[in-house]
C-alpha cells in the first residue's frame, strides 16, 4: 500500500492523540506519596558456648565389661588374628617389643578408627582400607580391643 500526503497527516494526528492521551493518563493520576523505606538495622549476639556433651564412646576408655556384646567382641579378635595384628601387639594383645598393650590404649571409637585408616603417627605399615577392615570389622575390632582394657 503506497501512503499519500492525507493519509500520512492522518496516520501522524492520530500518533498525537495517542502521546498526548497517554500523557493526561499519566497527570490525571494522583501523585505518588513518597514512602519511607524502612532501613534493617543489626544487632550482633555472641554465640553462646554448648555445653559439652559426653558421648558414650568417649567415656569407654576403660571399658565397662559387662556392657560389651560377646559376639561382637569374637568377630573382632577373629579380624585381630585374621589381619597379624598379634604380630606386634602380641597374640592376646599384651604387647611385644614391636608394639605397645592393647590394654593401654585410650584411643574411643572414632580416634580407633580413623586411625587405622589413616595410618597416624606411625604411618602407612598401619594403614587399614576398607578393602582389608570393614566398617563393622573395624567396630567390632574395637569392641574386642576393649575386652583387653580391664
Ligand atoms: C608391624 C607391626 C604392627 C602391626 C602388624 C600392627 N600394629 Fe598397631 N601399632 C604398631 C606400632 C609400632 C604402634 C605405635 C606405637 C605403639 O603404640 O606401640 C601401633 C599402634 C597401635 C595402636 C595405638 C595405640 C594408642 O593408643 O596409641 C592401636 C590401637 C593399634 N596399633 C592397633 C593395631 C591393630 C588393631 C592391628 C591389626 C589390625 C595392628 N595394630 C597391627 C605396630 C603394629
Amino acid at each position: 500500500m503506497r501512503l499519500n500526503h492525507s493519509s500520512i497527516k492522518l496516520l501522524s494526528a492520530a500518533v498525537v492523540l495517542a502521546i498526548l492521551l497517554a500523557g493526561c493518563g499519566g497527570a490525571a493520576s494522583t501523585p505518588a506519596v513518597p514512602t519511607s523505606t524502612p532501613i534493617p538495622t543489626y544487632r550482633f549476639d555472641t554465640p553462646t558456648v554448648p555445653p559439652p556433651v559426653a558421648t558414650a564412646a568417649a567415656t569407654m576408655t576403660t571399658a565397662d565389661q559387662s556392657a560389651l556384646d560377646p559376639a561382637l567382641v569374637a568377630t573382632g579378635k577373629g579380624r585381630y588374628e585374621a589381619l597379624a595384628c598379634g604380630e606386634c601387639h602380641g597374640p592376646n594383645g599384651e604387647g611385644t617389643d614391636k608394639g605397645s598393650a592393647m590394654s593401654a590404649s585410650k584411643q574411643t571409637e572414632d580416634e580407633f578408627i580413623s586411625f587405622m585408616r589413616s595410618g597416624g603417627t606411625v604411618g602407612v605399615s598401619h594403614q587399614y582400607s576398607t578393602n582389608r577392615l570393614s566398617e563393622n570389622g573395624g567396630r567390632a575390632l574395637y569392641q574386642y580391643l576393649l575386652s583387653l582394657r580391664k
